[in-house]
């Protein structure tokens, strides 16, 4: 049936960012993982936590709507998980991949800022005022999270040596 109403791309954009964070647990589970740094691997583990506040939120309101959660694939979000497997098939070192995920993941951040704005303005326009609420919570989250990457990624010493190494290799393995 063809989608007419602002309630149906509510419940349309909530099945996809219930997704969509169902898919960055496992992400920031695997830059946990991969990051050498202390402090970067606390941001990721905290903010892993945080998502599953987030899910729990939105939980809540599909159950407000009397609605079971439902997952709808969001591409936005898979599309950054599918651009970082194809950057980690170039083989980049520790160092890179380190730089590129703190990238990736304001990536992420912004995607879901503004998902979290449409929504809690479809929200406000359909009068759920509970919904507002808790979607305002999640993107007040998204926001800090966004702001304390930022920092990291200026913080983050990039050494020469570890780019040049990388440039020589990639020059012989292109002649081979
Ligand atoms: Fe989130
Ligand atoms: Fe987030």
């Amino acid at each position: 049936m063809a989608m007419q109403t602002i309630q149906e791309l509510f419940e349309h954009e909530l099945k996809d960012m219930y997704s969509a964070e169902h898919s960055l647990l496992d992400a920031l589970e695997q830059m946990a993982g991969e990051s050498s740094d202390r402090e970067i691997k606390k941001a990721y583990t905290q903010h892993r936590k945080e998502t599953q506040g987030q899910i729990k939120r939105l939980e809540k309101i599909f159950k407000s709507m009397g609605q079971k959660p439902q997952k709808e694939t969001c591409p936005g979000i898979e599309g950054l998980i599918k651009e970082k497997k194809a950057f980690m098939r170039e083989r980049p070192s520790g160092e890179l991949v380190e730089f590129f995920n703190i990238g990736a993941a304001q990536k992420t951040e912004r995607y879901e800022i503004t998902a979290y704005e449409l929504l809690i303005d479809m929200a406000d326009k359909l009068g759920m005022a509970e919904a507002v609420e808790l979607l305002e919570q999640n993107l007040q989250e998204e926001e800090a999270a966004l702001n304390k990457l930022k920092m990291i990624a200026s913080e983050f010493d990039v050494s020469e040596e570890g780019a040049e190494e990388d440039e020589e290799e990639k020059t012989t393995s292109s002649k081979r």
